[in-house]
């Protein structure tokens, strides 16, 4: 019915250490039409995460590995052109796991409609999207802030970290964000309201949270994992929350994880570390989207992209979430809207 040549990145080794171009295979094929139930979707924008790279090893995981041969998991946002979905007509915007290509035929049920008139397409890849429901979930069910608690966010500069800064402020706390870099933390204290940064290639962490955390720290959101949870985990307050939600200094290694030696100071200090999946929130994401969309409009949340241009760039593209040289949300521009 409708030909679309559909160009296609498949996972064609498992990377030890940082992933490099011969790890993936370029292939052109065409886009299959939709079968009943199905909705074939033109995409434009690819949300690139450091999740990804767990993706691409063995073993067992929240999520089954990508399959070498297959193509790259991804979430995404597009146009439909053709559906066998009542609910979905040709011009309809969607969000979902489109993967890593040119076209998409999905199940229409495994789609969520968006408006591109209530915010640009790649705030659904970010604040209203994945990274904001962490942020948010994470933030308020996991690390339970109370209004004047301090509390510390690593990779405070990228997608999820900028989301909850900023809304430990909105929610009366004080907020601490440790960024890469003299920019990047310029930004999270000037434009975004943090109280202060750490930037954590040119300071001594310890010494650091001493300084901007003299109460200690009650919530700490732990993006990065390493050497910065072990930190952050020697100077908690009382009763606090540690937030587990990601360990990007670990993603590339080829020699084991490194756990944290300080983790004592959660018993002497009666406090608590837990994980968290974003997926497990699921059905309230509704709640999260409209509470952020408020504050979107209000003014008191900013949503901030690094959009980066041509799917062929897709490898060395991904490989800025591990060097920092994102600066917000990593989004992969496909095509023209
Ligand atoms: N649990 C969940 O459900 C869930 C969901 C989404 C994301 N996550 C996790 O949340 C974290 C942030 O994800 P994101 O999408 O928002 O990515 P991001 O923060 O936008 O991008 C990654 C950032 O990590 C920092 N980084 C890279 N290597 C580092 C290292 N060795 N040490 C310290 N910082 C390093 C870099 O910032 P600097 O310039 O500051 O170094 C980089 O910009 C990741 O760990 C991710 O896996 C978890």
């Amino acid at each position: 019915m409708i030909a679309n040549a559909n160009a296609q990145i498949k996972l064609a080794a498992r990377p030890s250490g940082l992933p490099k171009r011969t790890d993936w295979e370029f292939v052109r094929g065409e886009a299959r039409d939709p079968a009943e139930g199905e909705v074939l979707v033109k995409i434009l924008y690819l949300s690139l995460d450091p999740a990804m790279r767990g993706w691409m090893n063995e073993g067992r995981s929240y999520i089954p590995p990508v399959r070498l041969g297959d193509v790259m998991r991804a979430g995404g946002a597009g146009v439909v052109v053709a559906s066998r979905d009542a609910n979905f007509v040709p011009g309809d915007h969607v969000t979902g796991t489109l993967d890593v290509q040119e076209y998409a035929t999905v199940k229409g049920k495994g789609l969520t409609k968006i408006d591109p008139a209530v915010a640009p397409l790649p705030v659904y890849l970010n604040v209203l999207g994945m990274p904001g429901m962490t942020a948010y979930f994470g933030l308020f069910d996991v690390g339970r802030p109370k209004s004047g608690d301090t509390v510390v966010v690593s990779g405070a500069a990228g997608a999820v970290g900028m989301t909850v800064g900023q809304l430990a402020k909105i929610h009366g706390c004080r907020v601490i964000g440790i960024a890469g870099g003299p920019e990047k933390c310029a930004y999270l204290t000037r434009e975004l309201g943090f109280d202060g940064t750490i930037d954590y290639k040119s300071q001594p962490l310890g010494a650091a949270l001493r300084d901007l955390c003299p109460n200690g720290i009650d919530v700490y959101f732990d993006n990065v994992g390493g050497d910065t949870l072990d930190a952050c985990l020697a100077r908690l307050a009382s009763h606090a929350r540690v937030v587990i939600c990601g360990a990007i200094s670990q993603y590339n290694n080829t020699t084991p994880v490194k756990g944290p030696s300080n983790y004592l100071s959660l018993l002497v200090n009666r406090a608590s570390m837990q994980g968290m999946v974003v997926f497990d929130y699921a059905d309230r994401y509704a709640d999260a989207v409209r509470a952020m969309s408020g504050y979107i409009v209000e003014k008191k949340l900013r949503s901030k992209e690094d959009v980066v241009r041509g799917l062929d760039t897709f490898p060395e593209t991904l490989l800025r979430l591990f060097s920092g040289e994102n600066f917000g949300k990593l989004v992969l521009q496909v095509a023209d809207a």
